[in-house]
């Protein structure tokens, strides 16, 4: 369906054990199109200065990339610009929510809610916070396909609820959780919403002032940009009461001996400099995503790839496949599994050598693999360049691994 695009992706002519690059790892990372590496190299090669910093020529141009890049990701999710800041990924996105917000408004005896199938990005920080200042972490328990228990919000929500973080789509098994309800339940109890669209932002357009969200995360590399790159969505009413996260330069209006005072959003939460190439890198991602990707499209095609894999590898012996697979066959774009009697590393190794790239683990989520009695998964992950060829072979490699080791 985007077949013809891989042309754009120079990485995919590579090869790996001399053999042609599968590349099934796109929930860690995403491979980059010509047209985001240029704007990377352009920077560098014809722009590259400080920002915010001077007035020579230089300067005033890589200013005018940089605030450009933030008004097309703010414009990409439904947000004003000053309703950007641009961080270094999810999890720093998310550790400055804790720092901040988090350290002003939770106090002793709150409540935040968050879900058993959460990133460690958006768990340990608030982990972190609950024993700092006595708050409790409760979470939203899952059922054994990893779907939440939405029904226990009920229960769950009390006047003590300060915080639900949850992500919009879960990193190990695919899961796509249904915000409106969790929303709800905020709005009752005035509880700040904060959504890690680390694997949403990829997959689906998203809207801000849809979500009636405080916060939202996501990571640039994970959507075809630069790493080093995230987006800390923060709700415009919530920039005059937030302290900054970070002090030094460029958040600075005026500093005096004993005193500073700060400069507005979001330029007050943006201390030092920036990760400038990377914000223009991330914003030409984008611009490629729209103009050649119609979201409808790509998720059915990603779809179409967790299907043929969930249909490929039930026909194998041996495989446990894990995840609501129904949901997965009409908006997945991940599929997890794992071999009776192999370990996922080795099963993950062995494909290497056949040129396919896939990731084995825990995925960053041990809370929700001990919670469903999973040791390690093997986990493919698609994104718009891969193909139904490419699943077909890595199912033959996979039973041939199986025949072999297994
Ligand atoms: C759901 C989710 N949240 C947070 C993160 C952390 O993202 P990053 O490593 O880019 O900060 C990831 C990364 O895999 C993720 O999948």
């Amino acid at each position: 369906m985007f077949e013809s695009m891989r042309k754009d992706f120079p990485i995919l002519h590579e090869q790996i054990h001399g053999k042609p690059l599968i590349y099934f790892d796109n929930a860690a990372t995403t491979q980059k199109p010509e047209s985001v590496l240029d704007a990377v190299h352009t920077f560098y090669t014809r722009y590259n200065a400080n920002i915010h910093r001077g007035v020579h020529l230089f300067t005033e141009r890589a200013t005018q990339l940089y605030e450009q890049a933030r008004a097309t990701v703010a414009a990409s999710i439904g947000a004003d610009a000053k309703e950007i800041v641009f961080t270094k990924g999810t999890t720093e996105s998310i550790n400055f929510v804790a720092s901040t917000w988090g350290k002003q408004y939770i106090h002793a005896g709150d409540e935040i809610l968050i879900t058993e199938l959460e990133h460690h990005a958006n768990l340990v920080p608030w982990q972190q916070l609950a024993r700092e200042k006595n708050a409790f972490l409760r979470y939203i328990p899952v059922n054994s396909d990893g779907t939440l228990q939405l029904d226990r919000l009920a229960d769950l929500v009390t006047p003590n609820t300060k915080l639900i973080a949850l992500s919009h789509s879960s990193n190990t098994l695919g899961v796509h959780n249904d915000m409106k309800a969790v929303h709800a339940y905020a709005k009752q109890v005035g509880a700040a919403l904060l959504v890690d669209a680390a694997q949403s932002a990829p997959h689906q357009r998203l809207d801000v002032r849809a979500l009636d969200c405080d916060f939202l995360a996501f990571s640039g590399h994970k959507m075809l940009g630069p790493t080093g790159i995230g987006v800390l969505y923060i709700k415009h009413t919530l920039h005059e009461r937030l302290e900054p996260y970070q002090y030094g330069g460029g958040m600075v209006f005026e500093v005096d001996l004993y005193r500073s005072q700060w400069r507005k959003a979001p330029h007050a939460f943006e201390a030092g400099t920036p990760p400038i190439a990377q914000a223009i890198g991330l914003a030409a991602a984008i611009e490629y995503l729209q103009e050649h990707v119609d979201v409808q499209t790509l998720q059915s095609h990603e779809a179409a790839l967790c299907a043929r894999i969930i249909d490929g590898l039930k026909m194998l012996k041996k495989v446990q496949l894990f995840g609501p697979l129904e949901q997965l066959r009409s908006q997945g774009h991940l599929v997890s599994f794992a071999i009776d009697g192999m370990h996922a590393h080795d099963v993950a190794t062995y494909l290497s050598y056949q040129g396919i790239c896939v990731r084995a683990g825990h995925q960053c989520a041990q809370p929700l693999a001990r919670k469903l009695g999973i040791q390690a998964a093997v986990r493919a992950s698609f994104y718009l360049y891969n193909t139904l060829a490419e699943v077909d072979l890595f199912l033959e490699s996979l039973e041939h691994i199986i025949k072999t080791y297994g």
